[in-house]
């Protein structure tokens, strides 16, 4: 098996392209930027179409870069921004609105409002499906748990695994038909298609799959983590026609071929998974208890929980870390000489085995520095915040709390805002980006207390990556904070690598050994913060959250 994966990790600031060769080195990467559009208070959103260009651009400039033919790429990996839907025609395959961005809360007060509502009104109001969405917010009793105690947020919590919050897909398809009656109209006739971000450029690249991976489609709200399908019930709560959803295939199943033309041959998509979940892979993350941390625009922390879905009871998420086809097994009953004997006939067929992950999801992190460098102009490079914080030794007494868009895991906040508290005449920029950082480490702390309390596995390692992972000031306090030592890996690029292992190993061009090689630290970050210098710290982040929450 020869060949190389090329992998397409679209986020949600960038397209990105890279090629991994058959021991799962990058060899070349093209990147271009997307442009988020804010045109209203709480709006984010992209141009799909620039989302699509970008992203297939790059393939293309890739494979150039690397000197290469498409003949000689045996497979293409897909990971992406997750929760963002695009709603496009079925037959022009043109989008029917601008992207909505997982960053966008729009929805905010349906959501709430909905949240509160008991999961079932019983048999009267089984004649609710059919009327708009955001008017009507109490829904049909198919499949919803009837107990007259459980509120919607605690079904939808059961079934998906997630929360009730706008970060999710399914409020923002609502809002996308009800405020479009057109768009409704058609959608009741089969005409539209709806998908988050991997089912667009599925779409796209085949021309005509209407496909999504088990990551992304768990991360809609719609799909049922128990069962492996969509929900009929929440459906028809959110008043989505079922049938412009697309169907759910797992990590490592088959996409579809790129459409004749776009390549010099016709390229196999061979997996798929959501960009946290591709980098839990990517980091190795594969045994329960292992866990990592992407520091993006955003921070997202995964563990690995393996083959059952818990339930988070502390505000975290549960989610599909990846669905895969397992090797063909022994029976326990039965021995390796009689397996033999039997021609290998008696060995368990391969499954599609589902991992489970419980997710914190921190929606500010690597945007706090942007928010620096863009709003308050106190650094020109998102880089210079290293420096410019270790010009004082502590942030003394002040804390930014980063409360731009609410606060995500643990709190799940989208009333209180942001706040720079403790300030003296005596403080300075440096003391302020020294705050930024550790508000980036405060809020991944709040996560992994959250996580240590819903997990049996106790975390004795975290693994890093992303962008602010290569901030040796910002890990030192992670690792201090945390009491665990942070492990870097050599190779950051780990989201699309996690996507372009699995394909690797699905299709036989990597094993276990490509992938243990391909993982190796840069340096680990000990912990060597006294308990109390700890108990400091965190007592100065407590009460800043505590006033916060207070003035609501
Ligand atoms: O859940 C949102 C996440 O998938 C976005 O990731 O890296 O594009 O900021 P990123």
């Amino acid at each position: 098996m020869a060949g190389y994966i090329l992998a397409l990790d679209q986020g949600t600031t960038s397209s990105r392209a890279i090629l991994y060769d058959d021991h799962a080195r990058p060899i070349k990467m093209a990147q271009q930027p997307t442009t988020l559009q804010t045109p209203k208070a709480g709006f984010v959103e992209q141009d799909a179409q620039q989302i699509w260009q970008t992203q297939i651009s790059c393939a293309h400039d890739v494979i150039n870069l690397a000197g290469l033919l498409a003949t000689d790429v045996s497979s293409i990996a897909i990971t992406n921004q997750r929760e963002s839907i695009v709603m496009w025609d079925k037959q022009t395959g043109k989008p029917l609105a601008p992207a909505i961005i997982w960053q966008d809360r729009r929805t905010a007060s349906y959501c709430k409002t909905l949240a509160a509502e008991p999961a079932s009104r019983g048999e009267s109001d089984s004649g609710v499906r059919g009327k708009s969405a955001l008017s009507k917010i109490a829904g049909s009793d198919t499949g919803l748990n009837s107990g007259a105690q459980h509120s919607m947020a605690e079904e939808v919590q059961r079934l998906t695994g997630l929360r009730l919050d706008p970060y999710f897909s399914a409020s923002k398809i609502a809002w996308l038909l009800e405020n479009n009656p057109k768009l409704s109209v058609r959608a009741s006739r089969g005409e539209i298609a709806v998908g988050t971000i991997d089912s667009w450029l599925i779409y796209k690249l085949t021309g005509g799959e209407h496909v999504i991976d088990v990551t992304n489609a768990s991360r809609t709200l719609l799909f049922d983590i128990h069962k492996l399908a969509w929900s009929e019930a929440l459906c028809a709560r959110f008043s989505i026609p079922m049938s412009i959803l697309p169907t759910v295939l797992p990590s490592d199943g088959d996409f579809g071929k790129t459409k004749k033309g776009l390549f010099a041959k016709q390229i196999p998509i061979q997996s798929v998974l959501g960009d946290q979940q591709a980098a839990l892979f990517g980091q190795g993350c594969l045994d329960a208890g292992m866990a990592k941390n992407t520091y993006g625009t955003g921070c997202f922390m995964l563990m690995n929980i393996g083959k059952q879905p818990k339930i988070s009871e502390h505000k975290l998420l549960t989610t599909i870390a990846w669905q895969r086809k397992t090797s063909p097994t022994r029976p326990d009953n039965l021995s390796f000489d009689q397996i033999v004997q039997s021609g290998m006939r008696l060995l368990q067929p391969p499954k599609k085995e589902v991992t489970y992950a419980l997710e914190g999801s921190v929606f500010m992190a690597g945007a706090i520095i942007q928010w620096l460098r863009d709003n308050l102009g106190m650094i020109k490079t998102s880089g210079e915040v290293e420096d410019l914080a270790r010009q004082v030794d502590s942030s003394e007494e002040v804390v930014l709390l980063p409360a731009f868009t609410g606060l995500g895991a643990p709190y799940w906040c989208s009333d209180i805002s942001a706040s720079i508290t403790g300030m003296s005449r005596g403080t300075t920029k440096a003391h302020i980006a020294r705050a930024a950082l550790e508000a980036v480490a405060y809020q991944t702390y709040d996560v992994l207390i959250a996580m240590q309390k819903d997990s049996p596995h106790p975390l004795t390692e975290l693994r890093v990556d992303g962008g602010a992972a290569n901030n040796d000031l910002l890990m030192q306090f992670q690792a201090d904070l945390l009491d665990v030592p942070v492990l870097r890996p050599r190779d950051t690029e780990i989201t699309a690598k996690g996507a372009a292992m699995l394909a690797g190993l699905k299709t036989g061009l990597y094993d276990d050994t490509t992938m243990q090689a391909s993982w190796q630290v840069e340096r680990i970050f000990e912990p060597s913060m006294s308990a109390d210098m700890r108990e400091q710290h965190l007592s100065k982040w407590q009460q800043a959250i505590k006033r916060s929450l207070m003035t609501l």
